[in-house]
């Protein structure tokens, strides 16, 4: 094993591997980083890849393989850095050097991890107060993957050495394309309670406040007797007796993510000074990571990567996953993302791990192309024989090319070949839906008026009513802009603070449609509550005001006058300006407006005050949809259709989950089959056609 000893901290110049000469780097000098990986104008195609787990005849089979199957790129190096840096400043690249080699040789690009998630045994051994704690007081141990302590000095002085030496090795290497930054940030470690974050969240606490006087009224301290006289006393909200402040508990989790974008951007800022022309990402999990607000950290990645596996046992795990490619397209300010992770088949970490079947994975792979995406990756190309994932699917699986799933993956490959028109394509949407991770954390805080309040519910009833409709989303922070939009939706919107309430009422005021559903605008981003009636922050707008919140009973059903049934919740609820469209006939709100809409400045807001049952909850949004001058039908059962498009081209995708064929009306060229249609095109069952149209 050759083992080289360099600093801990990178130098600004170093050897690219084989080359033998200084690589100069002027951060002065330096292009803006590239938005998308350099290299191959095809889409990109590929997965994680682990040679450390096979032997070197074996990688020669797997490129060939990978060759054969259209793959151009591969993540390599996630959790390698016990092998690259054995002992601290200690490194052997001997491997990677290696695998390098053959994949530029193989023109197979390399998307390289930096290998921080998963801290070497000598690390904590080393520093084992760098080890993440647990709400309860728990160090975690060592003998599986994760975060360290995200605010740990050490941590952060060791992500930041390794990820310079990997940068300067490779600056110029032939196969890299793109930076992969750690892997999956928040899973499984998101909050940490050890002490180097307690310093850490004082800090932050100092600097969002600014004074010691400004956190008591910000976290409402005087409420029972928690006031603070020094800053030393302020601690991580711990595990504590009953109920603990909650605007803490909020700041905590805002300080957490906080923590956690600053492991992401020390490691960034460091490959930046080495490879300046090279894009940088770390994947994010958009709909599925509680802990990190993925607002902000768009901002600070190059290239938006989500990771996204289907929640098995769920029967409408389609319509979830377009939901996430929607929102994962949205962070990405409808520039081009990579689906960065997505399975061939089962995964193997939730309770039934269901295999895919046929045609289930290109469905899957080409409706996240259908919205947006230009590279589809999974986890993994070859299946791991041991280890905690070795009954999880992957590109090449235990049973080899003689398989399904390996067919079906070549066959991908070259349907991706067939669509290479649509790359750099734009989705449009008219409508939003609002989504603010801060709202949600707020809401999932204890003792809240029902047990059946549930933001996700909400937001996946309602986009699913408008996905059955065939009418594309994308997700917006409600301190956007959202005057583009002809209908923005917040299904579930407990914390609206100044600046979301001033932007939707200038969007409503500008002629803008407005639909907002019961537990919304009630606090501010202290987690008060506003002052006056509710919804305090968004009253004048919806033209209500709500005396008192009416929960149900569990499984209780009320009756509306439009015949619509009513579940969860009703308010006590009094019109201002607003008209009532539909009323309770029963229940704790009977004779109660359920649904009102009131006209506001050039535009109008609908509120609903009740979870509807489905068929009611569709023809709402068929009202505010047509109000909205959108006019959409129904489509057949299980059919998706999503159009992308270039200036003078657009490409509608039909992608037919059920099991029969639907016929739908189409004029263009069919790219899987490569046919010409005029009228109607067919699509099977199961399958998918993308039609392009050049008159779009
Ligand atoms: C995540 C991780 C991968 C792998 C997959 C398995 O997405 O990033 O390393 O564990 O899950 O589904």
């Amino acid at each position: 094993m050759s083992i080289q000893h360099h600093e801990v901290e990178p130098a600004l110049s170093a050897a690219p591997a084989g080359s033998g000469q200084a690589v100069p780097v002027s951060a002065e000098t330096a292009p803006f980083p590239q938005r998308w990986p350099l290299g191959t104008t095809n889409l990109r195609y590929g997965g994680d890849y682990n040679p450390e787990q096979w032997t070197r005849e074996t990688w020669i089979e797997d490129i060939e393989l990978m060759k054969h199957a259209g793959i151009n790129l591969v993540s390599i190096g996630i959790f390698s850095w016990a092998l690259l840096e054995p002992r601290e400043g200690e490194y052997d690249f001997s491997f990677l050097d290696d695998i390098m080699g053959l994949l530029a040789d193989a023109h197979i690009d390399v998307d390289l991890g930096t290998p921080t998630a998963s801290p070497p045994a000598w690390f904590f051994a080393k520093y084992p107060e760098s080890r993440p704690v647990t709400r309860d007081g728990l160090p975690l141990g060592f003998g599986s993957r994760g975060m360290a302590s995200p605010s740990s000095p050490e941590y952060r002085r060791a992500v930041a050495a390794i990820a310079g030496q990997l940068a300067a090795r490779y600056a110029k290497h032939p196969a890299l394309v793109m930076w992969h930054v750690h892997n999956e940030y928040g899973a499984p470690v998101s909050e940490c309670y050890s002490e180097h974050s307690v310093v850490a969240f004082r800090q932050w606490l100092q600097v969002r406040y600014g004074s010691l006087d400004a956190l008591n009224t910000g976290w409402g301290t005087t409420f029972w007797g928690q006031r603070y006289g020094e800053w030393s006393e302020v601690d991580a909200p711990r595990t504590s007796a009953s109920v603990t402040n909650q605007t803490q508990r909020l700041d905590f989790k805002r300080f957490s993510s906080d923590a956690l974008l600053a492991c992401y951007t020390t490691e960034r800022d460091v490959l930046r000074r080495f490879t300046p022309h090279l894009p940088v990402t770390t994947n994010f999990m958009v709909t599925n990571c509680p802990s990190v607000d993925y607002w902000k950290w768009a901002k600070e990645v190059d290239v938006v990567a989500n990771d996204h596996y289907l929640k098995a046992e769920r029967r409408d795990n389609h319509i979830l996953l377009s939901m996430d490619a929607d929102l994962s397209r949205s962070l990405a300010r409808s520039e081009p993302w990579i689906l960065m992770e997505h399975s061939t088949s089962a995964v193997n970490w939730q309770p039934r791990n269901i295999a895919k079947r046929a045609g289930q994975m290109a469905r899957n792979s080409l409706a996240h192309l259908a919205r947006g995406a230009d590279g589809i990756m999974f986890f993994q190309f070859r299946a791991s024989r041991y280890g905690a994932e070795k009954f999880h699917s992957a590109m090449l699986p235990h049973a080899g090319q003689e398989s399904r799933v390996w067919r079906e993956v070549v066959e991908l490959g070259r349907d991706l070949g067939s669509l290479l028109a649509v790359r750099g394509s734009r989705v449009h949407a008219r409508v939003a839906i609002l989504w603010d991770v801060e709202s949600f954390w707020a809401q999932d805080l204890e003792w809240h008026p029902s047990a059946d309040l549930d933001h996700r519910e909400r937001i996946e009833a309602f986009y699913t009513v408008l996905w059955r409709r065939g009418v594309t989303i994308d997700f917006a922070h409600p301190h956007d802009d959202l005057s583009a939009y002809d209908l923005v939706l917040a299904p579930s919107l407990y914390l609206i603070d100044q600046a979301g309430a001033d932007s939707i009422r200038s969007y409503v005021k500008g002629g803008g449609r407005l639909l907002v559903s019961y537990f919304s605008g009630i606090v501010d981003e202290n987690d008060a509550v506003h002052d006056g009636p509710y919804p305090g922050a968004i009253a004048d707008v919806l033209g209500i005001r709500i005396e008192e919140f009416l929960p149900f009973y569990a499984h209780q059903v009320a009756t509306l006058d439009d015949g619509s049934t009513a579940t969860v919740w009703a308010d006590d609820l009094a019109l201002v300006t607003a008209d009532a469209v539909v009323s309770f006939v029963d229940g704790p709100a009977s004779g109660i407006p359920a649904i009102t809409r009131n006209a506001f400045g050039e535009g109008s807001a609908w509120y609903v005050a009740t979870r509807l049952d489905p068929a009611g909850l569709d023809s709402l949004i068929d009202a505010v949809l047509r109000d909205a001058g959108i006019i959409s039908t129904p489509l057949p059962d299980g059919l998706e259709v999503v159009t992308r498009s270039h200036t003078n081209t657009s490409f509608t995708f039909y992608i037919n989950h059920s099991a029969s064929d639907a016929e739908v009306d189409s004029t263009g060229t069919e790219l899987i089959t490569g046919t010409r249609h005029t009228g109607t095109v067919v699509v099977p069952a199961a399958t998918v056609r993308v039609v392009e149209n050049a008159s779009a």
